[in-house]
């Protein structure tokens, strides 16, 4: 039996947004199993707290089996190897992510050479879709309501109440 394809797609998720659902989709199409692995950074300012994120996240992927969603803290590498996983999924989005995408990528290799990065385009729809956009939008009351999943737009209204209800 072949050994299942593992990839771990990281990042801080505060909020997740359809784009990042996007990304989640296309990887499935490659690996039997992703890992959604929210960073755990006490010390790095955040809308919600990594327990929410994990929350947001499960509700949005609805059970959907092959999806796994998890907290890390340390390095990334680190717990890719220990998850079993061969991969590291990021997206991208346009050209300016990629800098700091190829050093962060270069500097994975060099810590842990047997794990790929694997970048994935999110869908045209969601090019200028980021996690800060949304959060300002809905800070101040703008409607981001085709830009998130469902149980993402309730926790931002909440955290917001004032100007969305
Ligand atoms: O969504 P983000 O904020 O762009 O995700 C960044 C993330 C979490 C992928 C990155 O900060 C990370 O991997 N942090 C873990 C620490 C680490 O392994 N650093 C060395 C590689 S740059």
């Amino acid at each position: 039996m072949s050994k299942k394809k593992i990839a771990i797609y990281p990042g801080s998720f505060d909020p997740l947004t359809n784009g990042h659902v996007d990304v989640i989709e296309r990887a499935l199409e490659i690996f039997d199993e992703v890992i959604v692995a929210v960073l755990h950074n006490p010390s790095k300012k955040s809308l919600f707290s990594s327990a929410e994120r994990v929350e947001m996240i499960k509700q949005s992927m609805n059970g959907l089996t092959p999806v796994q969603v998890d907290t890390f803290d340390g390095l990334l590498v680190e717990y890719a190897r220990i998850k079993k996983a061969t991969a590291v999924i990021r997206g991208m989005r346009a050209i300016s992510d990629f800098e700091n995408e190829f050093q962060m990528a270069l500097m994975n290799r060099k810590l842990n050479k047997d794990i790929q990065s694997v970048f994935l385009m999110t869908g045209l729809r969601w090019i200028f879709t980021s996690s800060s956009i949304i959060k300002e939008a809905a800070q101040f009351g703008g409607d981001i309501s085709d830009m998130v999943p469902e149980p993402v737009q309730l926790k931002l209204m909440e955290k917001f109440p004032k100007l969305n209800n």
